[in-house]
């Protein structure tokens, strides 16, 4: 039976459950988003969320003044139908590669007390193949009769997600039977009357369909980044290399920018735990390289270690200045960030790491003291033996390299990300070292 759905709840407040909820109400839908931390609900009424993202704080406070967005600890049971999102995380557990979900069975646990029989409920977050049935299962022995359950994995990048929920590339919609499909439809009307492509998949496909496409893009990164090893050791150039093949349209140019390799809350976590999961499904052969994708990644740090020792000596003392915190601009997250990595494991040898970071450095608090915190960029620069560019925010991509060798000790820069005009930087008298590149002078 097809039902109007006239509310939306989404569970679990965090990066990607904020923005769909802002997401489906900017769509014109009552929403209520529920989380179990009460902090985190007070301050989303206030109109903040409690991480960075461009666009997201003032859209916040518009819809919850417009009264289409409120957010609680809890709801109760209703008569109307409701489409509820599950958005909560799924961190890698702190022992192994495989993903904790045990986030979701509580969520599908509270929610199975409070869904209605018309209700749809629909998964979003990243998982092991194999967990809808498991949550589904839950759901429907807390409710006492079979609950609607789809899934709906979400594609949205940090520093982009209100674009990308509202403007994705595809939709991928996975079920049993078609069940609840056309509720969900209804909900993304606007979206799919612009043209999205809908791909309507069985459940496994579309719990699939998330893990593969992170898998992809890893892979791709760590590719380019093997290339840079190659490069390195034999006097090729990583960014000439990449920008020849990416030519051919089957290989493409995104995805391909060498250096400090990819961090943040998904990629790295999510190709562990697909390798995990396989393994569980008897297949770990299947995807076994990604330990070597996860491995190339981790030697990129490890190389930015090297030519630090390489250039300046006996790391200890030395003073280093690190540009940028965050795994990728427009972010504040630093989840598996190989700035703050490289900055730490600086630190860990000896050196006297400073820290500079356009949003990050308050996300970052009082953790990690070893760091020295420095707000202001020309203040940073005094006394630096060596800077590293970690993140390459527009900020830093702007830098005058004469005026800025001015201020620091050494003009010697290791590039971690390619976006230096390497000319202009060695024209201003700068040692510049690029990964993947023989360009230093
Ligand atoms: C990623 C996926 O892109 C998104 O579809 C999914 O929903 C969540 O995971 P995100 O974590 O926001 O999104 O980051 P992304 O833009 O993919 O970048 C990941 C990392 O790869 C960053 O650390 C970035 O600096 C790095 N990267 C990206 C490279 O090193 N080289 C590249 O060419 C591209």
């Amino acid at each position: 039976m097809l039902v109007d759905m006239s509310q939306i709840v989404v569970w679990g407040l965090g990066y990607l459950g904020a923005t769909h909820a802002v997401a489906m109400a900017s769509l014109g839908h009552q929403v209520v988003g529920v989380d179990i931390d009460e902090r985190k609900t007070i301050s989303l009424r206030g109109g903040k969320p409690e991480f960075y993202e461009p666009g997201l704080e003032g859209a916040i406070q518009r819809l919850v003044d417009k009264g289409d967005l409120t957010f609680n600890t809890s709801i109760e049971r209703v008569q109307s139908p409701r489409v509820h999102f599950i958005c909560v995380g799924t961190p890698q557990e702190s022992a192994n590669w495989k993903l904790d979900t045990s986030q979701l069975t509580g969520v599908c646990r509270s929610l199975g007390r409070v869904v209605g029989e018309n209700d749809v409920v629909v998964g979003k977050s990243t998982v092991p193949i194999g967990t809808a049935a498991t949550l589904r299962k839950i759901l429907t022995e807390e409710a006492g009769f079979k609950v609607r359950l789809v899934w709906n994995p979400e594609f949205l990048r940090e520093g982009s997600a209100l674009h990308d929920s509202l403007k994705p590339d595809r939709i991928v919609i996975g079920s049993w039977a078609s069940d609840g499909v056309e509720e969900l439809k209804q909900v993304y009307k606007q979206i799919l009357d612009d043209g999205t492509p809908l791909l309507e998949t069985s459940i496994e496909t579309a719990e699939l369909v998330k893990v593969a496409a992170n898998a992809f893009l890893a892979t791709k990164i760590s590719f380019i980044n093997a290339m840079a090893e190659i490069a390195e050791v034999s006097g090729a150039d990583a960014v000439q290399l990449a920008k020849a093949i990416g030519y051919d349209e089957r290989i493409g140019r995104k995805f391909l920018r060498n250096g400090i390799g990819f961090g943040g809350g998904c990629l790295p976590k999510d190709i562990r735990g697909f390798v995990a999961r396989a393994e569980e499904l008897g297949a770990g052969k299947a995807v076994s390289f990604l330990k070597d994708v996860d491995a190339i990644n981790q030697r990129r740090r490890v190389r930015v270690l090297a030519l630090a020792e390489r250039e300046l000596g006996e790391l200890k003392n030395k003073n280093v200045l690190m540009l940028g915190l965050s795994f990728k601009p427009d972010s504040d997250d630093m989840r598996d960030s190989p700035a703050l990595d490289i900055a730490l494991r600086l630190a860990k040898a000896g050196a006297k790491v400073a820290v500079h970071d356009p949003v990050a450095l308050s996300a970052l608090g009082d953790k990690h003291p070893e760091l020295i915190r420095e707000q202001d960029l020309s203040a940073a620069a005094k006394n630096q033996e060596l800077t590293i560019l970690g993140t390459e925010w527009s900020e830093y991509k702007a830098i005058e390299p004469k005026a800025f060798g001015k201020l620091v000790a050494n003009k010697l820069i290791i590039d971690g990300r390619n976006v230096l005009d390497v000319a202009a930087w060695q024209a201003a008298g700068w040692r510049l070292i690029a990964l993947g590149r023989n360009v230093h002078n």
